[in-house]
């Protein structure tokens, strides 16, 4: 194999990989699955963490730059799977995959990322390229 092939196959790569990466501003979610996320929302996780994800007592908020700063820079499969492991807190392992894409929407939203066409698909297939970039 010749340098100026592997060079070539590297830059290849390269490219092939920023172009999979798509950053959470670029529209990620639907505003269908905010509604379906709010809802969610409410019945869920509102009593400990604010009805307006401000936060409450113990539980932080999931808006603002304390929360952004936790997961800045992460694939959004990352907090997926922090959701559906350990919230609600006093019923870990009860959300499923498109609950927690619904959530996860209902939150980009409340952190100001723009909505999109599409829904963010559920697991973590579909999520692991998406990251959370600063707002
Ligand atoms: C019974 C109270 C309670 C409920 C209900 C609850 N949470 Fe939490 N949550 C907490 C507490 C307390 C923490 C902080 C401790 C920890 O991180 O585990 C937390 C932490 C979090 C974090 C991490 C925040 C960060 O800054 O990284 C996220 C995200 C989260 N919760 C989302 C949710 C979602 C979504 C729901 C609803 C499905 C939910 N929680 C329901 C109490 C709760």
């Amino acid at each position: 194999m010749s340098l100026k092939f592997v060079y070539a196959a590297a830059v290849a790569l390269a490219l092939t990989g920023a172009a999979l990466a798509q950053d959470a501003s670029s529209g990620v979610y639907s505003p269908a699955q905010v509604a379906r996320g709010a809802e969610l929302y409410a019945a869920q996780c509102a009593r400990c963490h604010g009805p307006s994800m401000e936060g409450l007592d113990v539980a932080p908020p999931l808006t603002g730059a304390t929360f952004l700063s936790h997961w800045t820079g992460q694939p959004l499969s990352a907090l997926s799977a922090r959701l559906r492991t350990t919230m609600p807190i006093d019923k870990p392992g009860s959300l499923g995959q498109a609950a927690s894409a619904d959530l996860i929407a209902a939150m980009l939203d409340a952190n100001g990322y723009p909505a999109g066409k599409t829904d963010l698909p559920p697991g973590a297939a579909g999520q692991a390229a998406l990251i959370l970039d600063a707002r």
